[in-house]
């Protein structure tokens, strides 16, 4: 019998190969409708997640993604284009209200609809947050598994430090100590040097308030340090292209990546003798909701689209608060009060000053970007390489402020700031809507006490969601913005800046409390690092909407894996922390299916 096995080998090698996984556009390509994992979501982490789990070849992994490929798309591969991505066609484009304490304004909220997620678009800051992050993570969920010292190999497992695009003496600008350059995700310290960041560097040599920090990635992010981005060679390293790289990963048999296929709803299983409810059905559809089609996830379904996506799934699937699912015509499934509550995102406000500077990315100048992409399609070098900002800082009230009579502490502890400085250079701030002839100071403030929501008005699944963000709705947070302003009041007048003549003085000038307010109110927008609304809790806890494991509260077949499930916002930009939350979710997962 032997010999009959040899023309059946030959043949299924060969089919294998046809089929092996490369990113398809029509579920009729898919060769089946049964996989172990479905990944709704091939974002930030749904990407990690996809990867992670399909690297045992008999594990069948299904990544469903609204939005299309991200190959070779100029905007998401060059670093600097990255404003540009907001408001394109990879955004979905919601509407954030940002509330009653910024006179009711209201701002686009923007999210990546394309293959890597946000990280396809965002600013590619690379930032871990602190060591008491990760500790009140550890605290609030009872799960030591989240603090820092213990995340450290997941840390490792993701970053893969490498040179600068001009590849300049890096001594002295990074602690080597604290990095990895054997993972996965390239990050890399900035390839072109502006006139503001060696004034910041320089001033911070001095500065009492604002002291020089080699590296904010070691656990303490106070001071000001050099930026590290999300970079490779010139070119932006994405949950996409680090995770899912084309010729490796994507040709994994096993791994089936739809793209163009917006999820809906998941479904309950038809099993009538389970104890506890289960999901093991994903409903989408490739035509605005003109057919629905259904895939089966029998181990598990990863819900990963984001802040405000996963949420909506969930609503839509019946799971939530079920008195407000019920007042909008959604059946309730299963009543979870915390779905879409306790949101909670950073306040950045564009901060300008005109400067006196002949370098030409000190101010936004349009006519040399045709000359700067040449270069960089030449070469890959120029003022191109870079994200949004070549330095950073991060500090804190000082103890005796006035605001903690009245208020708690907001911050997870004394080793992150209250807020941020980023530097960033005339092309950003013009990209963010500055006049051409400033450069930008844009301090975030990073540990918010206000919170807000994401709901739902209507029972359409491709309706836009309710967001509410409630920004500075709690006194603290713009007593910390007011208190950042003034900061970098002090900063600029250092002696560096003021010997350079570079900053010839604010584009808007504002003193007192009442001016500072006011341009506050009127100017301050989300930073986009939404989190929270799925957050985790203790095992057993009456709030929260997972476990620290990641599973939904009281049903079995589900995990949410992205930034939704951070109960607090890090004291830094996001994108790191849900790399992290992906890979030991993939760990987790494979643990409980013994792989
Ligand atoms: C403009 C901008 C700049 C930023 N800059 C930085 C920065 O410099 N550094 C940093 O650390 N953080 C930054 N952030 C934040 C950071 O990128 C995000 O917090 C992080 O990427 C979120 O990851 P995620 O996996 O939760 O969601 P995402 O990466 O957004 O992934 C969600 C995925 O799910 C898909 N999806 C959603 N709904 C559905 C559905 N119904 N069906 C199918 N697919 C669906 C989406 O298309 C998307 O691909 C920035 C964010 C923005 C918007
Ligand atoms: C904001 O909206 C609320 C509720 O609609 C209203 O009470 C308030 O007056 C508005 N505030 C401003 C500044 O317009
Ligand atoms: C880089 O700089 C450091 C310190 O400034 C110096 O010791 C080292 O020799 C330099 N390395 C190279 C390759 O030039
Ligand atoms: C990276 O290097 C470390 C230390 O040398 C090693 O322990 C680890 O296994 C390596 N990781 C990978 C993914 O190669
Ligand atoms: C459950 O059963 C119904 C009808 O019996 C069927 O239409 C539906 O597709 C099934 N759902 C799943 C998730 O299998
Ligand atoms: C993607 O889906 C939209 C409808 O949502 C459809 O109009 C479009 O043709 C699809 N694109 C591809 C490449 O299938
Ligand atoms: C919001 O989070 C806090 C913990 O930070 C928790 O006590 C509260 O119950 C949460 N609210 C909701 C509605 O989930
Ligand atoms: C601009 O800078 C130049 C040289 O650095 C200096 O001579 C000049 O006085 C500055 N102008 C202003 C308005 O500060
Ligand atoms: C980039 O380089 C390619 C050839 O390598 C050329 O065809 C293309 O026109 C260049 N684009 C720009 C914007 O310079
Ligand atoms: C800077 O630009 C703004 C908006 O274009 C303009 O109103 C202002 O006069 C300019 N200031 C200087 C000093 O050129
Ligand atoms: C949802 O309803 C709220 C409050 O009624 C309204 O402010 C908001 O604009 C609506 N959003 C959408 C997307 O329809
Ligand atoms: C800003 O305003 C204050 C007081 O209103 C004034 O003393 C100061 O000179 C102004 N600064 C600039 C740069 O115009
Ligand atoms: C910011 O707010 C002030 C009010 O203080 C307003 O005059 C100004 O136009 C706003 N815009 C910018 C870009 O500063």
């Amino acid at each position: 019998m032997r010999p009959s096995y040899l023309p059946f080998i030959f043949l299924s090698v060969y089919l294998s190969a046809l089929c092996a996984a490369k990113i398809v556009e029509r579920a009729e390509e898919l060769p089946t409708q049964d996989f172990d994992f479905i990944v709704i979501g091939g974002g930030t982490a749904g990407s990690v997640v996809a990867s992670r789990l399909s690297e045992d070849p008999s594990v069948s992994v299904l990544v469903l993604e609204a939005g299309p490929s991200n190959e070779g798309i100029q905007d998401s591969i060059v670093p600097a284009f990255f404003p540009l991505l907001s408001g394109s066609e990879y955004d979905w484009k919601y509407t954030a209200h940002l509330g009653a304490a910024v006179n009711n304004r209201s701002v686009s909220l923007v999210g990546g609809r394309i293959l890597g997620g946000t990280s396809s678009i965002n600013g590619m800051a690379y930032t871990r947050g602190s060591s008491d992050d990760w500790n009140r993570y550890a605290s609030v969920t009872g799960d030591p598994g989240w603090s820092w010292d213990n995340v450290q190999p997941y840390f490792r497992k993701n970053e893969h430090f490498t040179q600068p695009a001009d590849k300049h003496n890096i001594t002295g600008q990074f602690d080597p100590t604290v990095h990895s350059f054997n993972g996965t995700m390239s990050v890399t310290l900035s390839g072109f040097l502006h006139q503001m960041d060696a004034l910041a560097i320089e001033s911070s040599m001095t500065s009492e308030e604002w002291p020089f920090n080699l590296d904010f990635n070691g656990g303490n992010t106070l001071g000001i340090s050099w930026m590290q981005s999300t970079i490779l060679n010139g070119e932006r390293s994405s949950a996409a292209t680090a995770y899912l790289a084309p010729n490796t990963v994507q040709q994994r048999p096993n791994l089936h990546i739809l793209v163009n296929a917006t999820v809906t709803r998941i479904l309950p299983t038809n099993a009538s003798n389970e104890e506890q409810l289960a999901f093991d059905g994903v409903e989408f559809t490739q035509d605005d909701g003109e057919t629905l089609q259904t895939v089966k996830g029998n181990k598990e379904i990863v819900l990963s689209a984001g802040t405000v996506g996963s949420v909506k799934v969930l609503l839509h699937s019946g799971v939530g608060p079920s008195d407000s699912l019920t007042n909008i015509g959604i059946t309730p499934l299963h009543n979870l009060p915390s779905v879409g509550r306790n949101l909670s995102e950073q306040a950045l406000l564009p901060y300008g000053f005109l400067v006196n500077s002949t370098d030409p990315t000190a101010t936004a100048n349009p006519t040399p970007i045709p000359e700067m992409l040449a270069e960089w399609n030449n070469s890959r070098s120029g003022p191109l390489v870079d994200g949004a900002l070549n330095s950073i800082g991060f500090g804190r009230l000082p103890e005796d402020s006035e605001i903690y009579q009245r208020f708690e502490d907001t911050s997870a502890g004394p080793n992150g700031g209250h807020f941020q400085i980023s530097f960033t250079n005339g092309m950003t701030a013009a990209l963010f809507g500055q006049p051409a002839n400033v450069t930008g100071f844009i301090p975030l403030m990073v540990a918010p006490a206000s919170r807000g929501f994401v709901g739902l008005n209507s029972s359409n699944p491709l309706d836009s969601p309710n967001v509410q963000v409630n920004l500075l709705s709690n006194e603290f947070d713009l007593f910390t913005l007011r208190y950042a302003i003034r900061s970098i009041q002090r900063f600029i007048a250092s002696q560096p800046f003021q010997d350079a003549k570079f900053i010839v003085g604010p584009l808007v000038n504002v003193t007192t409390d009442e001016e500072i307010d006011e341009f506050i109110r009127e100017n301050v927008s989300g930073a986009l690092h939404v989190v929270g609304t799925n957050s985790m809790s203790p095992k057993g806890a009456d709030w929260g909407v997972v476990d620290p494991d990641l599973r939904l509260k009281g049903a079995k077949g589900v995990r949410v894996v992205d930034a939704s499930v951070l109960p607090y916002v890090p004291s830094a930009s996001p994108q790191v922390p849900v790399y992290i939350v992906a890979e030991r979710a993939s760990d987790l997962i494979k643990a409980s299916w013994n792989y």
